[in-house]
């Protein structure tokens, strides 16, 4: 038995576990923690950032190459083949799968192709939105379907950026494209869209669920907070990055940025502060915390997260009717997960791991006060970040309910299961 046992693990195949393992190990392994869940490397990349599955297939945008393909070879248990299917050096995050069509972007447009399901290939190269390159230091233009409708996200131009309070601007904001035969042949430009939301900073992360658009917003840096007479330095806890959301039904209001914030913990730099973790403040003389709290000139978030915790992506779990020793838990059903992509000069660093928000119905179980609203899946080594741990950017389930994920400064993509 132990002698069949040593042989089974060795050669990389572990068949009580009914899945295929491949002779890939981590560079930095990040550490479970939640226990009963396991990870394992698949695939070593260029920079993976934004990945889907269409059907058992993994895409992944590997940045400098395009878009591949990764599939598990589960008849002989050899690892996963990765194929390029589109050579395109400027595809760098953007990805979304509606059917047999793919959707995939650059900083300034986004392409759509065609899956074939027998050939595992794609075809056709059409563009759909061109004229996106509008933001200098925020560089991914996120995407998710809604119905016939394409949503794309576009952050700010730089950390505090005043024009972008105004939606011509263009910055800051999420639009959506109808796709239908009023594409304009080359594609619309970003200013057809229909405005969804401004006032995000840059909201990397978004996934609709039902008639709600969920996002995750990376909030702004090194700022000091007008306290009486002073001005107090509050950017190591403050302000809270946010998980939005839109009502999808009352789209193209403002989520505050760049004059409205949310606080995580003011109190630890300004002791008698009245604001609590959840609440709005503001930056600007102009604009008043008072005013930052009216939800028709500033939507506040649903929850907030650590500050500097950079998510990149959020992904709900829909767990498979058909669970198998692999299948992450299944009371996790219709949770959201978040990566963690991390602070790029905190000291200590945050984040760098995968964080599970609990949900009932149709929100998060935590209330928008709470501070502990998630609780991390795994994270890599904080003494090794930012440049040689984990650093998750992309989340995508299979059908099997295993959770995948790509690490663009490793290149690593990989997943997690029981
Ligand atoms: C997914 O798989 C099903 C069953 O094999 C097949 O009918 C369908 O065409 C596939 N869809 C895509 C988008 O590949
Ligand atoms: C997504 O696919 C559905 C079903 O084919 C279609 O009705 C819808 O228009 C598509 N949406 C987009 C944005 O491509
Ligand atoms: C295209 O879709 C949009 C949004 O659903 C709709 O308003 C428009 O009428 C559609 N156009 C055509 C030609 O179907
Ligand atoms: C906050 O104050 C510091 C120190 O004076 C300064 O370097 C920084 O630029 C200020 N931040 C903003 C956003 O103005
Ligand atoms: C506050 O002042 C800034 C800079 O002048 C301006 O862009 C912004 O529109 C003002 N905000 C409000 C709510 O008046
Ligand atoms: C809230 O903001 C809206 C839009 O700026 C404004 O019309 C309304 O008067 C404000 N409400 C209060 C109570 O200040
Ligand atoms: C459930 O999943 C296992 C492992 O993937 C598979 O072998 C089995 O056929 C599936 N059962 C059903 C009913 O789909």
């Amino acid at each position: 038995m132990l002698l069949a046992f040593l042989v089974l693990a060795t050669s990389g195949i572990l068949a009580a576990n009914a899945q295929c393992q491949t002779s890939l190990s981590w560079k930095n392994a990040p550490s479970m923690k939640d226990s009963g869940l396991t990870s394992f490397v698949i695939a070593s990349m260029t920079k993976p950032r934004g990945i889907r599955f269409v059907n058992d297939t993994l895409l992944v945008i590997d940045v400098g190459v395009g878009l591949v393909s990764l599939r598990e070879n589960v008849d002989n248990c050899n690892g996963w083949t990765k194929t390029v299917l589109v050579q395109n050096a400027d595809l760098n995050h953007g990805l979304v799968v509606n059917g047999t069509q793919i959707y995939a972007s650059s900083v300034d447009t986004v392409f759509r192709y065609e899956w074939n399901p027998s050939t595992r290939t794609v075809s056709g190269n059409e563009q759909i939105v061109t004229g996106m390159d509008l933001a200098a230091n925020h560089k991914t233009r996120t995407l998710d379907i809604s119905g016939t409708y394409l949503l794309v996200s576009s952050g700010a131009s730089e950390n505090l950026e005043t024009e972008a309070t105004s939606p011509s601007h263009g910055t800051a904001q999420i639009r959506r494209f109808a796709i239908n035969s009023t594409v304009p042949s080359g594609g619309y430009t970003w200013f057809q869209g229909e405005l969804v939301a401004v006032g995000m900073r840059n909201a990397v992360g978004i996934a609709v669920a039902g008639n709600n658009l969920w996002t995750v917003e990376n909030s702004a840096d090194e700022l000091n907070y007008t306290s009486g007479s002073q001005l107090v330095d509050i950017h190591e806890d403050n302000p809270a990055e946010e998980l939005n959301v839109v009502d999808l039904s009352d789209i193209g209001h403002s989520y505050g940025y760049p004059e409205c914030f949310t606080a995580w913990d003011m109190k630890e730099v300004i002791p008698d502060s009245s604001l609590n973790t959840g609440d709005q403040f503001s930056i600007v003389p102009n604009v008043t915390d008072a005013q930052c709290g009216n939800t028709t000139f500033n939507k506040a978030p649903r929850l907030s997260m650590q500050a500097h915790s950079a998510p990149l992506d959020i992904v709900f779990y829909k767990a498979p009717s058909n669970v198998t020793a692999v299948t992450v838990k299944p009371e996790y059903n219709s949770h959201a997960f978040v990566s963690f992509h991390g602070s790029w000069n905190r000291d200590p660093p945050t984040g760098y791991g995968i964080v599970r928000i609990p949900w009932s119905g149709n929100e998060p179980t935590a209330q928008p006060n709470a501070k502990d609203g998630y609780s991390f899946v795994l994270q890599g080594d904080l003494t090794r970040c930012p440049d040689g741990c984990f650093r998750p950017v992309g989340l995508a389930f299979d059908s099997t309910g295993r959770l995948f994920g790509s690490s663009d400064s490793t290149g690593e993509v990989s997943f997690a299961s029981r």
